[in-house]
């Protein structure tokens, strides 16, 4: 048995995600989770809310809310929506926890120990009326090269331009709208990375097998312009983890907090601590300290492509200065995107279909399917509203959906709903398994690759095989002539059933579970011998057709979808 430490990019708390965010990172982390579970391996699956930052304050600001208080339902928000997809995480935190509080201010601490962190002095836009140092985007004015009233301190959204607050003309502060602000030097705290260029450059170099798409954007940041740089992690703000130095104050950095991406990562380590704190696990550190047992652990990230560079450079770096022995990761899955209809799924403009939408209108599995069926692995993918209802209906209803239904219903018509008796297994029977198990050890393989389009059509491979054989066998016929063989190619058939629950709960865990239920059954044993899988119904044992598992999508339906999501959210 081995032991799979597994994690998904933390999504922002401002908002519900959209399917392009659920592809990215949580639903194919998810299946993999499910995968390794099945196969019998220990899993520890974590993902979080990542709190911190101008984004939340500024949509807390506009939902009317404390900030604390708007993340707070928003996780609950997103943690249901979450368990609507189906997602199983062991534990779902929040990186505004105490416990990331805490480990965050230690790694910095330690970070400075080892002469990793140093103090640079910066003048930035003060407002005497807010009392307090403003972002970037806090403060606006009139864009100096276009003239538009309401350019940001750090771009102006008419022309595009990358401003300084101190280009803006009449700068005001976007809190309060004063115009009292003046440029005061204050210090923030840099962590030294271009020192550990050497470092990280031989960790990346010395990864085997890691996706084109992670080392390329890793090497690409490695040695762009002056390569590597220090970087700010301490940020002006009034929400975020507070710069200490361990449990100690840090002279200079009152009223200041770390930098949303230097304590995000560190969430997924603080998040296995929630998780014990919660009473549902016992030891975190054996999955992440490689002095308490975490060397035999496999880490695998899952993430969109915008975030690997946090991943392969920021937070090994974290790891690797702090001089202790954490988990460095051991795989980045990372991913393209996702369009919709033509363009690009949005949050702030509200294009596409968003994950609660997405549940109001089918059941998860539909969506999981044909997300992880369509995943952008190798390059951008698009979701069209004819290729969402051609999937499913080509995929889930007509291969397996009708298998189940037309064996389920065959038997209870002749033979009753119980597995029935008598007849042997022939040629044909022999060669759909030896067809079978080559199949499933290719879907394997893809599986432990993390190859997900591969592993979809595997395993819609493995369905289309299910069909053939029902139709070339035709146990319909064969009933007339020979009752004791469509006896034995109905028990396959229903055997099969339970094969596929098995073998599809990675991708669609409800209808997995459905499957089960109907088969009267909780055996979820992994198919190892297929042969032995096939016998494991036993004459005699009783089950239920099932309700239609997967209904067609109708050209009205879609019609509708398309039109109900062409615009913006409401
Ligand atoms: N919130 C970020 C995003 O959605 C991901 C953070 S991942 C972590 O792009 F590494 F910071 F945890
Ligand atoms: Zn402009």
């Amino acid at each position: 048995m081995s032991r799979h430490l597994i994690t998904s990019a933390i999504p922002y708390i401002n908002g519900i995600k959209h399917l392009g965010n659920l592809v990215g990172s949580q639903l194919p982390a998810d299946l993999f989770a499910r995968y390794q579970r099945a196969r019998g391996n220990e899993v520890l699956f974590l993902c979080a809310t990542d709190e911190h930052g101008t984004p939340a304050e500024l949509a807390a600001a506009k939902a009317g809310k404390p900030v604390a208080e708007y993340c707070a339902e928003m996780w609950e928000v997103q943690s249901e929506i979450a368990e609507g997809f189906g997602l199983s995480f062991d534990h779902f935190g929040r990186s505004s926890s105490d416990q990331n509080k805490k480990l965050t201010q230690h790694f910095a601490k330690v970070l400075d120990d080892a002469g990793l962190i140093r103090e640079v002095s910066e003048t930035q836009m003060y407002s005497h009326t807010d009392g307090r140092f403003l972002p970037d985007r806090y403060i606006e004015g009139t864009c100096p090269n276009c003239g538009f009233d309401s350019a940001r301190g750090d771009q102006c959204d008419n022309c595009t331009k990358q401003l300084d607050p101190v280009d803006l003309i009449n700068p005001h502060s976007t809190i309060s709208g004063s115009t009292d602000l003046e440029m005061r030097e204050t210090k923030h705290l840099y962590l030294r990375q271009s020192a550990m260029k050497d470092k990280l450059e031989e960790w990346i170099d010395t990864r085997e097998g890691w996706p084109v798409l992670t080392t390329s954007i890793a090497k690409k940041w490695l040695n762009d312009g002056d390569g590597l740089q220090d970087r700010g992690i301490t940020r002006d703000l009034d929400w975020g983890v507070p710069v200490m130095r361990g449990d100690q104050p840090w002279p200079g950095m009152e009223g200041k907090v770390f930098y949303v991406w230097f304590d995000a990562p560190i969430e997924y380590i603080a998040c296995s601590q929630e998780w014990v704190d919660a009473g549902k696990g016992s030891d975190w550190e054996r999955w992440w300290r490689t002095d308490k047992g975490a060397d035999d652990v496999t880490y695998t990230q899952f993430m969109g492509k915008d975030n690997v560079p946090f991943h392969t450079l920021s937070f090994p770096a974290t790891i690797l200065g702090s001089g202790e022995p954490w988990k460095l990761v051991d795989y980045i899955k990372s991913f393209n995107y996702l369009n919709y209809d033509g363009g690009q799924f949005s949050t702030s403009r509200g294009r596409g279909v968003f994950m609660d939408q997405a549940l109001e209108i089918l059941p998860a599995d539909y969506w999981r399917w044909w997300l992880l069926a369509n995943v952008p692995e190798t390059s951008d993918s698009e979701f069209t509203w004819e290729q969402f209802q051609s999937g499913v209906n080509k995929d889930l209803a007509d291969v397996l959906g009708n298998f189940v239904s037309r064996i389920t219903k065959f038997c209870r018509s002749k033979f009753g709903e119980a597995v029935p008796e008598g007849g042997a297994f022939g040629a044909q029977e022999e060669t759909l398994i030896a067809d079978l198990t080559a199949k499933i050890r290719a879907y394997e393989g893809f599986m432990e690759e993390k190859e997900i389009r591969k592993a979809a059509q595997e395993l819609r491979g493995i369905w289309v095989a299910g069909n053939e054989y029902l139709q070339a066998a035709a146990p319909w016929s064969t009933f007339k002539t020979d009752p004791d063989l469509a006896a034995a190619q109905v028990r396959l058939g229903l055997n099969l059933i339970r094969l596929y629950a098995v073998l599809a709960a990675p991708f669609i865990p409800a209808t997995s579970e459905a499957m089960l239920t109907a088969m009267q059954t909780d055996n979820n044993d992994w198919p190892d011998d297929v042969n032995a899988a096939l016998t494991t119904l036993p004459a005699g044992h009783a089950f239920t057709v099932p309700d239609v598992l997967f209904a067609k999508i109708t050209d009205d339906q879609r019609e509708e979808w398309q039109a109900r999501f062409a615009g913006v959210r409401g």
